[in-house]
């Protein structure tokens, strides 16, 4: 299926397609230069299949992981474009997670003062979640994405098959971000995830999570308003992230993690099963000050609080105000 996504300067399709990776280019039909970025972890064999149907290609191949979401990746990207005399006409290809995505985008954002960009994500994450949007990023001085572009795709190809190469852990941790759209905009999707494995009806599960998206990022291309939906389970999830590092707990797992503490009652029942049954932590051993102490230091934080998500029934939302001192009192379960 193709699904179209309006943006204030266009439109760009998906296309969710098993087998899509087959026809990138009968998709796309890319005429001039590519460059492919990819990861050291994205199976190769992904990479040479998109790579043989583009006539002039280059593969810029990254070590794996956050670390690699930086300045020098940026720069090298940048020198091989301009070593291989990319100009306007040509294009850059992610072919890998999220980081892949953010590391490609913001390079494509930027060259020349923007060349095409497309998008082909690998993991479940940037399938549902980080390919849809425009965002692009690199962290810097320690900060997460601190430098960036509204820039979007001209086109994202999204096949569920190479989703079965990923670990357990990284499907998983892809799903948490799909439970939040549900739990905040969709109680059939969660409905859905309550009664099958995940895994059995991951193609709805990835089409209904990015017409959620689609919504919300149609409405609110550049996060004024309603777009701070998406945030759900990431206020306290985010500072839970900086406290322990990525290397312990992967962000999907600290959105969990953060959902547990904005919703109550029966609907925090029904999040914290569906979190169990996909084998995504409710509860881990963090320490709560110094969490605490990361919040009122994040980028989001306004004045004496934050801006927080809360879901009293499961597909409704309500945007809240958190004092700080409210913050410390749910770190605290008080
Ligand atoms: N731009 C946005 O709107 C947005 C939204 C959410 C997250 N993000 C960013 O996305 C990043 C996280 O993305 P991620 O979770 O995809 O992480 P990732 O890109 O690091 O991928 C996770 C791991 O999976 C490997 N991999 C990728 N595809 C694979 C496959 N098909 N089979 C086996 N292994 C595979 C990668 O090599 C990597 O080691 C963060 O940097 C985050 O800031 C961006
Ligand atoms: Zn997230």
């Amino acid at each position: 299926m193709v699904i179209n996504v309006k943006t204030s300067g266009g439109s760009y399709d998906i296309t969710l397609k098993r087998n899509a990776l087959n026809e990138v280019n009968k998709i796309l039909n890319i005429k001039g230069k590519a460059l492919i970025v990819t990861d050291s972890g994205v199976p190769r064999v992904y990479v040479e299949t998109v790579s043989k149907q583009i006539e002039n290609s280059v593969i810029y191949i990254f070590p794996q992981g956050e670390k690699s979401k930086n300045f020098e990746t940026y720069s090298e990207l940048l020198k091989t474009l301009a070593e291989n005399k990319f100009d306007r006409k040509d294009c850059v290809i992610a072919v890998g997670g999220g980081v892949t995505g953010d590391m490609a985008g913001f390079t494509a954002a930027t060259y020349m003062r923007g060349i095409d960009f497309y998008n082909i994500p690998t993991t479940l994450l940037s399938q549902v979640d980080s390919s849809i949007g425009g965002k692009t990023a690199i962290d810097f001085e320690g900060y997460k994405n601190l430098v960036g572009a509204f820039y979007q795709p001209k086109a994202v190809i999204i096949d569920p098959d190479v989703l079965d190469t990923l670990t357990d852990r990284q499907f998983n941790n892809g799903l948490a971000e799909s439970i939040k759209m549900a739990a905040t905009s969709d109680s059939e999707l969660f409905t859905l995830l309550e009664e099958y494995n995940a895994k059995d009806i991951i193609d709805k599960v990835i089409e209904k999570s990015l017409l959620i998206k689609k919504t919300v990022v149609e409405e609110d291309e550049k996060e004024t308003g309603l777009r701070k939906v998406l945030n759900f389970g990431h206020t306290i999830g985010h500072a839970i992230e900086t406290v322990t590092g990525l290397d312990e707990l992967y962000h999907g797992e600290c959105v969990a993690l953060g959902m547990m503490y904005m919703s109550s009652g029966e609907t925090k029942e029904r999040i914290k099963n569906l979190l169990i049954k996909n084998k995504l932590p409710i509860n881990a051993d963090f320490d709560k000050q110094k969490v605490f102490e990361a919040l009122q230091h994040d980028k989001k934080a306004a004045g004496n609080g934050v801006n927080a998500v809360f879901v009293k029934d499961i597909g409704e939302f309500e945007f809240k105000f958190l004092e700080y001192f409210e913050i410390d009192n749910i770190l605290r379960g008080v």
